[in-house]
């Protein structure tokens, strides 16, 4: 049964890409980009470089403005990185974490990755954390081991339940991301039952029953609405889509979804 009590969450992830005009003709619209706040809750996640001039220019107040990572630390000597401390100057209220690219080309561990959604948190920035597998993993018949792992890394850091709930957890097998190969609508639903059943296994039943898990990897405005019929999806972590105003119409789709 789909519990519509779950707000539907929609991100858009930008990655490295754009120019600041790209950004800005993003953002153009964006602001025309209506939809149920009831109902769904949209962000974007820009380079942080446009960060300052998305906040500017994003009449749409409904939509949050992510950052896409944090450093695992404050001010200081750290050069190239981004602290919460920035994002909480700029009034941004939410970082992406964990991301697959930044765990594989960037070589953040699970307890790296923990250690930064602990800060994040107790410094009230909300957290989209991603999780999956890699094609191998899927393979060897270890996705649900691995999305453990990954989980239970950030149980460790992370012990407070009431810290669980400004998270959302984005599960994105990495063999679908930008690969054009999206999950099946089951075997993504597999996977978000998996993760609900941990959640109430290693924090409470009502956790798990207000968590959103989303999913990510090649979603676009043709597969969505499939996917968002599944009983554990409560959205989408979209990078290629979200460049393109088919991010718009996924947002119109889930919104239709939840009526
Ligand atoms: P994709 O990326 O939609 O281009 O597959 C998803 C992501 O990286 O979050």
């Amino acid at each position: 049964m789909k519990n519509f009590a779950r707000k539907a969450f929609i991100g858009g992830n930008w990655k490295s890409n754009n120019t600041l005009a790209d950004s800005k003709n993003i953002v153009s619209w964006l602001n025309k980009t209506t939809f149920d706040t009831q109902k769904v809750e949209v962000l974007v996640a820009p380079p942080s470089l446009h960060i300052p001039a998305v906040l500017g220019e994003l009449t749409q107040k409904n939509i949050h403005v992510s950052a896409q990572n944090i450093s695992a630390y404050g001010f200081g000597a750290y050069t190239g990185e981004i602290s919460y401390k920035h994002l909480q100057d700029f009034k941004v209220g939410w970082t992406l974490l964990g991301h697959s690219e930044r765990r594989a080309l960037f070589h953040e561990t699970s307890r790296d990755v923990a250690a930064k959604t602990k800060l994040a948190l107790d410094n009230k920035i909300k957290v989209v954390l991603c999780i999956g597998e890699k094609l191998e993993e899927r393979e060897a018949d270890k996705t649900f081991s691995v999305v453990e792992e990954q989980l239970g890394a950030v149980l460790s850091s992370v012990k407070d339940a009431a810290q669980w709930k400004e998270l959302v957890i984005a599960y994105e097998p990495v063999w679908a991301i930008g690969t054009g190969k999206v999950a099946s609508p089951q075997q993504a639903q597999d996977v978000h039952a998996f993760i609900r059943k941990w959640l109430a296994n290693n924090l409470s039943k009502q956790l798990a029953d207000e968590t959103r898990v989303i999913y990510g990897g090649s979603v676009s405005e043709k597969n969505c609405k499939e996917l968002i019929g599944q009983g554990d999806i409560d959205g989408f972590l979209i990078g290629g889509a979200a460049l393109k105003p088919a991010f718009a119409e996924i947002i119109q789709i889930v919104n239709e979804a939840r009526k």
